[in-house]
Parts: C-alpha cells; structure tokens; sequence
C-alpha cells in the first residue's frame, strides 16, 4: 500500500470529504477522536496489533496493543468520571513521556473533557499561569512533580483533584491528592463514549506571544480530519510502518502528530522517555525499526554535529522517510540527511493554532532545500502586504503569511481571551505572525517571525515572560530579552539588565540570578546569557525597543534610531 499521489492531481480534485469518508464521518455525526484513536482501529479487527513501544528512561520497555489502549482509556476515562469529571472539564497532563501520559489522553478524550498537556519540566509559575487561565479541575501527574502542583494549589480554586499515577500506598498524601494505578485498576471492557460532534473541544495548548500570558489554543474534535489526512498524505504513514514523532506531548506535534495522527491511522508509535543523545537515538531507531521519523531542525542539527561516523555504526537501513517541524530546516540539514541517510528530512510548517500541517514538501514533489514547500491541498496560502494588508502578487517579495479560515484543525479560540483571538484576523485573512516568499514556482521560503517571540530549539518563548521573572528579582529594575544567534538552536534567549541603586553586576549577582528565574520558568526559556547595561533602549514614550538589542546581537545595521517610530 502506498500513499504517494501526484501534488497536482491531489490539490486540483481536492476536498476534506476524502478524510471524511476514509474515516466513516458524515457532517453532523458522533466524533470523539479517542474512539477513532482506539475502538474503531479494533473494529477494523487491529485489536491486537502493537499500538505503542515504549522505551522508559532506564532503558525499561514496555508494549501495549490497540486493544490495550482502548481499555486503558476507557479505564481512565471511567475513573475520572467517578471523581465527577464532566464533558468539556479541562483535565491537565502533568507527566513525563510515560505511558500514561498517551493513555490518559484518550482516556480524558473519550469522557469529552479536555485534554490539557503541559510540559514535565515546567516549573510552578509557568504551570501556575496555565492552570489558572484554563480553570483546571484535575490535573494527573507523577510523584516526582507533586512538589510543584502542592506550592500553587492553595491559589487555584478550581483545581479539585491531583491524580497520582505511580500512588505509593505507604505514604501521607495530602488534600486533593488521589492515586490511580492503572495496572492494578479493573479493566473497563465498554463504556458510553461522550457523543461529541465536530465542534466540540479536545486539546488546550498553550502557546506564547510577545506580550501578555501564554494563551490557551483551543481546539476541536473535527481537527482529526486534517490530522489523518496530513499524516497519511506528508508523514506517508502506512500499515506497516513504525513511527516516531520526537515531540513531547507538552507541544503541538506531541499530539496532533506523536498520538492522534499514527493512532487514527493504526499505525505503531514508539516513544522514548529520554532527552537528546545521537548515540541513543540512532540505537532507538535500530532497536525498534523505524521506519518515519518526524523531528525537529534543532536536533537534526545536533545529529550533524556529532559526526557522521557515528551514523555508520550503527544499522539504520530501516528508515523509509524523514520529516521535521518547528524552526527553518537550513538547507545544510537537508543535504547532510540526503548523503547520510540516503533520504532527505521534508519540511513542514505549521503552528500551534492551526492544529495542522499548512505548508509542506508533499513526499513525490521536487524538493528545493531550505524552503517549506507547496500549501497542503486544501490549505489557501497568501503572503500579505505588511501595511495594507492586500495579497502580495509578486514572486519574490516578502510578505505576511496568512491563511484563509477554515480548514478542520484550525483553533476556535484562545481560551477566555476572545479578544487576542480576533486579533489574528484582518480583512478575512487569518494572519500566522511570520514572513515568507514565495518562488516562481510556487515555493514558500521562511524569513522570519513578524514579532519578538524568540524560536529556541523549535520551542517559542515570550520574552514577556522572561522578563517578568527577571523583574521579580530585588536587584533588577529593567529588563529586556531578545534572541541571540545559535549554531544549534537556531536562536537562544539572552537577557539585558539594570540594576536597582545600591547593587553591583558580578559573577555573584549574575548566578544568584541565574538561580531565581530557574525555578519560575521552563528549562527552554532560561537565558544563556545575562548582559548588564547602564540604560536599555528606549523609545521617546519610554518604550524599551527590543529590536536595537535585537541587531546588535544579529549583527545587524540598526538604522537611524531618532527616526525610528515611536511604537
Ligand atoms: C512557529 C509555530 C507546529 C509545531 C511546532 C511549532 C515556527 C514552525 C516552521 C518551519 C520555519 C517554522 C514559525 C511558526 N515554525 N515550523 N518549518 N520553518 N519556521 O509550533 O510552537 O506554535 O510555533 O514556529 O515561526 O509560527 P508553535
């Protein structure tokens, strides 16, 4: 069986309907994406194929079948609804890359609350703000975090129960606290799955902008449509192949891509519980077989840089296709994947918010190393004058990405901040917040985001944020945080300072810093560098304009400051 269909026949007689009914889904029916992920696979007589291969981080595995899965998540499912969790409740995901953490997903999918899924390493106040913002009630996490959920839960009223999945039994828990073993639970063989229809909300994911909070991406049960279809026609998943998506669940690929697409499709996943080493990830790969891999610029340029030699030792003749996510592939990244794997990764581009891939390299169309690729079908692309907003005709000329309105993935809101949802539209146009170009024929190039969200590793980070930890500290009077170039990261945050009178920057301030903003924000957002500077750059309103910072870090020219706009 194989997936590949020409680009052009595929974009000219295309409609979602072909998801649709390869799906069985008719507009107005039941869908639950829990059910398409699990039951209906072991409808299709799958029940005992291998879902998903799981590697712990010592090295531990641990297999489930689509049959296993559809009882873990009705178990899970079933024991939440006990607790009183009802449709559209939001139930976080608090949990390291275990089982539980997929299984759970279905689990709370299929009783129609939503999933919330925040990364493990967050610390309390980044999980503080999102617990608040989406008025949590249960959250289910692992011992090792309860540390963190216990120093907020006094100040987040609605979150009723933190859930235990690994519950020591000889231990003191405290108020809220609930354990639940799945292995020791009742297998629940049927349930009443939530009759949910297409616009009914699945997954909160937060996302962060320049300013303000992170914001709640909500998105719907119909998002499956595009997620299959995406899958099948750019991941080329097939009835054989085993897949790994690299992503945490914590971001938009970790789902959309690391559980609902493989799953809708019956197609086995692999999940490794471990952090970036080429050496394990090349074992991975030829432990389990695999045959796509979806990953991401940043790691495929920690491969490059960790040799080719490595690459020869080990046997990874069992890849068929290779495809990465969220950051610029550079064109160095794709021709190294070409000479030492004998295939190149193929970009894709999409975003939190729109759920699914919106410009790709379809598998079967030339490649042009270092650009996104075509629209996928179905997807209506316009690169947007940056003042008038009117569609750019001109080839070359770099412009706005936007996206007509529409397609099955796309978020319905930011949760309970309608109005920076309405924000991203203008004149019809959904606008992505990037710059692109397009070629002659037809080729999307990436220039760069349209605001001060730094890109690190593939993660986005607010300097907002950054900020407002960095200002928390007695010494600090202001703040400014930009992005600073990156061999691997692409971008790493740095951080400018003033200090209160009466403090003096040295080594002493700087890791007492340092040792502050560690415990209020993620690992990923944690500066590289702290630069103390007399007075930051400030607009005649007062403003601190990150973009001078911004340039000199870039090496850019920075232009005429008096005649820079007082924005
Ligand atoms: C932003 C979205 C979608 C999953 C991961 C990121 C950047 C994403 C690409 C690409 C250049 C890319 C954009 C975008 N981005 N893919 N192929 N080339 N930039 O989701 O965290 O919502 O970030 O990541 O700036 O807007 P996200």
């Amino acid at each position: 069986m194989s997936n590949i269909g020409s680009y052009d026949d595929r974009i000219k007689n295309f409609s979602w309907s072909i998801a649709e009914d390869e799906l069985g889904y008719k507009d107005g029916d039941i869908i639950n994406i829990g059910w398409y992920c699990s039951d209906r696979i072991c409808q299709m007589g799958k029940g005992d194929k291998i879902a998903l291969y799981h590697e712990g981080f010592g090295g531990k595995e641990k297999s489930y079948t689509f049959n296993d899965i559809r009882l873990a998540g009705n178990t899970i499912g079933t024991f939440l609804r006990s607790l009183g969790i009802k449709a559209e409740d939001r139930v976080c995901l608090f949990m390291d890359r275990i089982p539980e953490l997929y299984l759970s997903f279905l689990g709370v999918l299929k009783i129609g609350a939503i999933v919330q899924p925040l990364f493990s390493a967050f610390g309390d106040e980044s999980l503080y703000v999102r617990l608040e913002n989406a008025g949590t009630k249960a959250i289910i996490t692992q011992k090792k975090h309860l540390s963190k959920i216990r120093k907020i839960i006094d100040t987040l009223p609605s979150l009723e129960h933190i859930i235990i999945v690994d519950y020591n039994k000889d231990k003191q828990y405290q108020n809220k606290e609930v354990g639940f073993i799945l292995n020791e639970a009742d297998p629940v063989e049927e349930m009443n799955i939530c009759p949910t229809k297409a616009d009914s909300p699945s997954v909160l994911h937060y996302t962060s902008g320049t300013t303000g909070q992170p914001k709640g991406v909500r998105h719907v049960h119909y998002s499956l449509i595009s997620q299959y279809l995406t899958t099948k026609w750019v991941l080329d998943l097939r009835e054989d192949d085993i897949y790994w998506c690299t992503a945490d669940p914590g971001w938009v690929t970790g789902t959309s891509y690391g559980i609902i697409g493989p799953w809708s499709l019956g197609v086995t996943l692999c999940v490794l519980d471990r952090g970036f080493s080429a050496e394990a990830w090349y074992k991975f790969i030829e432990k389990y077989k695999i045959t796509m891999w979806y990953s991401a610029p940043t790691a495929i340029r920690s491969l490059m840089k960790a040799g080719d030699e490595i690459v020869k030792k080990i046997d990874l003749s069992s890849l068929r296709h290779l495809a990465s996510v969220g950051e610029p592939l550079n064109a160095e990244a794709v021709t190294w994947s070409e000479r030492v794997f004998g295939m190149p990764f193929l970009d894709t581009y999409w975003q939190t918010e729109t759920g699914s891939m919106m410009i790709t390299n379809h598998p079967g169309m030339k490649i042009k190393p270092g650009s996104m690729g075509k629209s996928f079908p179905g997807i209506t692309t316009v690169l947007l004058d940056a003042k008038t907003y009117e569609p750019i005709t001109k080839q070359g000329k770099a412009g706005l990405i936007a996206f007509k309105p529409g397609w099955p993935a796309m978020m319905t809101t930011y949760w309970n901040n309608e109005e920076k949802y309405k924000e991203k539209f203008i004149n019809g146009w959904y606008l992505a917040g990037d710059r692109a170009y397009i070629d002659a024929d037809g080729y999307y190039w990436f220039i760069g985001r349209d605001d001060d969200v730094i890109n690190t590793g593939g993660h986005l980070v607010s300097p907002f944020e950054v900020e407002s930890a960095l200002l928390e500290h007695e010494a600090i009077s202001e703040s400014a945080v930009v992005a600073k170039p990156d061999e691997v990261n692409m971008e790493v945050v740095k951080a400018f300072i003033t200090l209160k009178p009466g403090y003096e920057f040295d080594d002493d301030t700087e890791l007492n810093i340092m040792n502050f903003i560690r415990k209020k924000l993620s690992p990923l957002a944690m500066p590289q560098e702290i630069e103390f500077m007399e007075n930051l750059p400030k607009t005649r309103s007062g403003k601190i304009m990150r973009r001078i910072l911004h340039a000199k870090e870039w090496g850019e020219e920075i232009g005429d400051i008096s005649t820079l706009e007082d924005d």
